[in-house]
């Protein structure tokens, strides 16, 4: 028996292991004005990147399920390592648009001049069947240079910013991408573009980083035009947040990226 879809009224739910899926949201909310959102961090689980497939597996399940318990017409994994251990059968599992993101090899390769582009990204992205089909459609047009970056969403969801500790990090992962000259680098890590700014500083200003944040918030977009299930709304959407952490760092957490002062409930 299948359950009656959810009204245009009702929320999208996004989620990742932590405050990274911030990013996907931030394009989701100008993208989509109107709609309700509720963004769910797994910070209790996180990082994802060294977890392997079967676990992530598993935690999308679970939080899937208790996204459609809220209510929602539509999911967004703002997550790269989510959606390449999971989209395929949360796709099989459930019936509603299900949106992942995937690294923007396709757009960075298009935009580099010299064919040189960098993806930094989670070692489980990064070995994933999805990304390795991915990087194998553009091989022969562009030399691709993957980086896994241990220890770096650690330091993002750390109580303490620490600019200079993320800087030698990242320094340290991107050597060989400069060394090559990638002119193109691709933030395929949705933790990632929350520190933009710094791996900019890194890499240096000639070289274009992009995410996939805005490609995410447009095909949501689509997904729902296709159903009529956008909003008809007229008033500025909402937004809650959940975590399966703990509340008071996360909300600590958003007010460093989201700049509010939210309420979180657990999850
Ligand atoms: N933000 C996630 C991604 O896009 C996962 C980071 C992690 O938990 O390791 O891959």
């Amino acid at each position: 028996m299948t359950s009656p879809a959810p009204p245009p009224a009702a929320p999208i739910g996004i989620f990742d292991s932590g405050v990274g899926g911030l990013s996907v949201l931030r394009d989701l909310r100008a993208l989509l004005p109107h709609e309700d959102l509720l963004y769910l961090a797994d910070s209790r689980y996180a990082p994802y990147g060294p977890k392997g497939d079967a676990f992530i597996r598993e935690r999308s399940f679970a939080i899937v399920d208790f996204l459609l318990a809220q209510g929602v017409k539509a999911i967004v994994v703002a997550c790269n390592t989510a959606t390449a251990a999971a989209i395929a059968d949360l796709r099989e599992r459930y019936n509603l648009p299900l949106v992942g993101v995937e690294p923007a090899v396709k757009p960075a390769a298009a935009l580099s001049l010299r064919g040189i582009v960098g993806v930094l990204a989670t070692s489980g992205t990064i070995a994933s069947d999805k990304f390795i089909r991915l990087q194998d459609r553009f091989t022969a047009q562009v030399h691709i240079l993957t980086r896994a970056c241990p220890g770096l969403v650690e330091l993002i969801e750390a109580p303490r910013f620490d600019a200079v500790a993320i800087t030698s990090l990242l320094q340290e992962f991107t050597a060989p991408l400069r060394e090559a000259h990638a002119d193109v680098l691709v933030l395929g890590c949705t933790h990632y573009s929350l520190i933009h700014d710094l791996i900019q500083n890194v890499m240096g200003a000639n070289v274009r980083i992009i995410d996939a944040g805005l490609a995410v918030a447009r095909e949501t977009r689509r997904r729902l035009e296709e159903r009529d299930a956008l909003t008809t709304s007229t008033h500025e959407g909402t937004l809650r947040f959940f975590t399966s952490g703990d509340p008071e760092a996360q909300q600590h957490l958003l007010a460093r990226y989201w700049g509010v002062d939210a309420e979180v409930t657990t999850f």
